[in-house]
């Protein structure tokens, strides 16, 4: 594997190829294992990953990379081979989410600040170690009446530049995450005004990543799309393509290789349909793909269900989402290919 930054990055972002994140924190896993009736233990974890990293065409054909959260980075598959040996043999890079969470903010009621700041230095040396060649960390921005505050803005853009320089020293890319949610409070807000706060946004960290010296060619953005608030979704796949191409456009300089989304709570084949429209129908001057959680995870979560006799229906259907967003980040998905499961 080559140890340049920005060939990592490059390979992070390869033709038809995307992220899983698969980085859910054990309080967010064991809340996707409720929603089947699973426990969620040591085990069951490491089952449901090794069913994953184990869907071998999903692995090779569509996956450059997964994002892991620590306790899997030092995972061992049942049958002791390490996880990360397990991705690398795939052709996937290995990476790891390195926030601590976000955290409510002082004096600004409603929103929050993501923290891991401290020791991060030291943490990156040793997932560096442990083969972690990037990294991910998470801001959230929540829409609501009178938010997001500029204070909020700037705290979590400067913790992402911070983030991003000690990720470059330790020669780890990384991925830098400044979520707008679609679902703040109340959550019926236009896609006008997510574009407004998303370009504002990416504006700021633009700018904090420029002061914290933050090589962009060696980075990769993963943005929310420009979308209308979870409870008002009227806008059409073409309207979402157009408006997030349009502050992408305006906000991210050409210098960054790659820009991977995440689905935020969209549907699978909303995600899907929504990247494909953008890169099928736009000239753009960086790489579009996904690095998707729930919309990668969520069909195969449900087909597995907990049951190790469901291990290959679970793979059937991670395989498929996988390569229906590998055609999607090659522009060429369409809808009628979603039933040739
Ligand atoms: P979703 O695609 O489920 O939003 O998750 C991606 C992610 O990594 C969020 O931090």
């Amino acid at each position: 594997m080559s140890e340049r930054l920005e060939e990592i990055a490059v390979k992070m972002v390869a033709d038809g190829k995307g992220l899983l994140a698969a980085d859910e924190s054990t309080s967010t896993i064991k809340k996707r294992f409720d929603s089947i009736g699973l426990e969620s233990t040591e085990t069951s974890r490491r089952d449901y990953r090794e069913m994953l990293f184990r869907s071998d065409e999903a692995m090779t054909k569509h996956i450059s990379g997964v994002i892991l959260f620590e306790e899997t980075l030092y995972q061992k598959a049942a049958d002791g081979t390490s996880f990360v040996d397990l991705i690398k043999k795939a052709g996937a890079i290995p990476g790891i989410k390195v926030d601590t969470g976000a955290k409510p903010m002082a004096a600004f009621p409603g929103e929050t600040v993501t923290e891991g700041l401290d020791g991060l230095r030291e943490r990156l040396a040793a997932y560096h170690r442990a083969g972690a060649r990037f990294a991910k960390w998470r801001g959230v921005i929540a829409i609501g009446e009178n938010r997001p505050t500029w204070g909020s803005i700037k705290a979590n853009s400067q913790a992402l530049a911070r983030y991003a320089a000690l990720c470059q020293e330790a020669g780890i890319v990384p991925i830098v995450e400044p979520e707008v949610l679609m679902d703040g409070d109340p959550g019926n807000h236009s896609i006008d005004t997510c574009a407004e706060v998303t370009e504002k946004v990416l504006n700021t960290v633009f700018a904090d990543l420029y002061d914290a010296r933050v090589n962009l060619e060696g980075m990769i953005l993963k943005p929310n799309m420009v979308i209308d608030g979870k409870k008002l979704r009227q806008a059409s796949a073409a309207e979402v393509a157009e408006k997030t191409v349009k502050v992408l456009k305006a906000t991210v300089p050409s210098a960054v290789p790659g820009i991977a989304f995440l689905s935020g709570g969209q549907t699978s084949e909303e995600a899907t349909a929504h990247l494909s429209a953008m890169i099928a129908n736009y000239d753009l001057p960086w790489k579009l793909t996904f690095s998707y959680g729930r919309a990668l995870q969520e069909d195969a979560l449900n087909a597995w269900g907990g049951k190790s006799e469901n291990v290959a229906a679970g793979q059937r259907a991670f395989t498929h989402r996988a390569r229906m967003n590998g055609l999607a980040a090659l522009g060429n998905w369409k809808k009628e290919l979603e039933r040739a499961a």
